[in-house]
C-alpha cells in the first residue's frame, strides 16, 4: 500500500484545520498544518525586526529560522528555534502579516521543502492543508479537496474562533482582503486544481465534510 497524501487547499474559515485534523485521525495518518508554517515564520520575521512589507528583507531572512511542525493530528504544535509558538502564531498582529510574508518565493521555497520532507517521513501517509498543496506543493497527491463557503459563514466561523474579540463585520473585512492577497500573488496563488473534488461547506455540518473526504479516500487508497 502506497503513502496516501491528502491535499486539502481553500480560502480561511471554511473548516480547513478542524476537517484536516479528523480526516488525519480517522484515516490514521499524519497532519500538516502547512499555514501554521507561514504564520511561524510571519512571527519569527516579526519578534526579530525585520520589515514584513520588505520583499528583499524577507528574501534575506528566509532561511534562518529552524521551523518545527508536529504531525500528530490530535495535537499538532509548531516550534521556531526550539520554542513552542502555537499560541502566537494565532495574534491578529501575524494574521494582518502573513500574506505578504508567504508571497516571497525565498519563503515559500523554503516551507515547500519542509512539506515534501514531512511526507517523506509519514510511512502510512498525511492530511496536508493549505493554499496551495493540490497545484503545487503535491500535484499527485491521492485525493485532492478544494473547501469553499460563503463570505458570511466563514467571517461568522473566524469570528467564533476569536470569542469575539473582533466583531463578525470585521473579521470578514480582514478575511477577504487576506483572501485576495493570497489568490492575486505571483508565486503559487491560492487556487483550486483542476482535479480537486471542490466541497461548498456552508450549509454542512463538520461531520459530514469529514464522512465525504474519508469516503473519496477510501476510493482512492
Ligand atoms: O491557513 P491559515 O489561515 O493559517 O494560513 C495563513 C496564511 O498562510 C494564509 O493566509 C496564506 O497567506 C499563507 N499560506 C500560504 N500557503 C499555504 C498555506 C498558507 O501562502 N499553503
Amino acid at each position: 500500500e502506497n503513502p496516501v497524501i491528502v491535499a486539502i487547499d481553500g480560502p480561511s474559515g471554511t473548516g480547513k484545520s478542524s476537517t484536516s485534523r479528523a480526516v488525519a485521525a480517522k484515516l490514521g495518518l499524519n497532519y500538516l498544518d502547512t499555514g501554521a508554517q507561514y504564520r511561524a515564520i510571519t512571527w519569527w520575521m516579526l519578534s526579530n525586526g525585520i520589515d514584513v512589507n520588505d520583499p528583499v528583507a524577507v528574501a534575506d531572512a528566509a532561511g534562518k529560522p529552524v521551523i518545527v511542525a508536529g504531525h500528530d493530528p490530535a495535537a499538532p504544535g509548531i516550534t521556531v528555534d526550539g520554542t513552542d509558538a502555537s499560541g502566537p502564531i494565532r495574534t491578529q498582529e501575524v494574521t494582518a502579516a502573513v500574506s505578504a510574508v508567504s508571497a516571497v518565493p525565498e519563503v515559500r521555497a523554503r516551507m515547500v521543502e519542509l512539506q515534501r520532507a514531512a511526507a517523506d517521513t509519514s510511512p502510512a501517509g498525511i492530511v496536508v492543508e493549505g493554499r496551495d498543496i493540490g497545484t503545487t506543493v503535491f500535484p499527485n497527491a491521492t485525493v485532492k479537496i478544494f473547501l469553499t463557503a460563503s463570505a458570511e459563514a466563514r467571517a461568522a466561523r473566524r469570528s467564533g474562533e476569536l470569542n469575539g474579540a473582533q466583531s463578525v463585520a470585521d473579521t470578514r473585512a480582514a478575511l477577504i482582503k487576506r483572501d485576495a492577497a493570497d489568490s492575486g500573488r505571483k508565486t503559487s496563488p491560492l487556487a483550486k486544481a483542476a482535479d480537486a473534488v471542490e466541497v461548498d461547506t456552508t450549509d454542512l455540518t463538520l461531520d459530514q465534510v469529514i464522512e465525504c473526504i474519508v469516503t473519496l479516500v477510501e476510493e482512492k487508497r
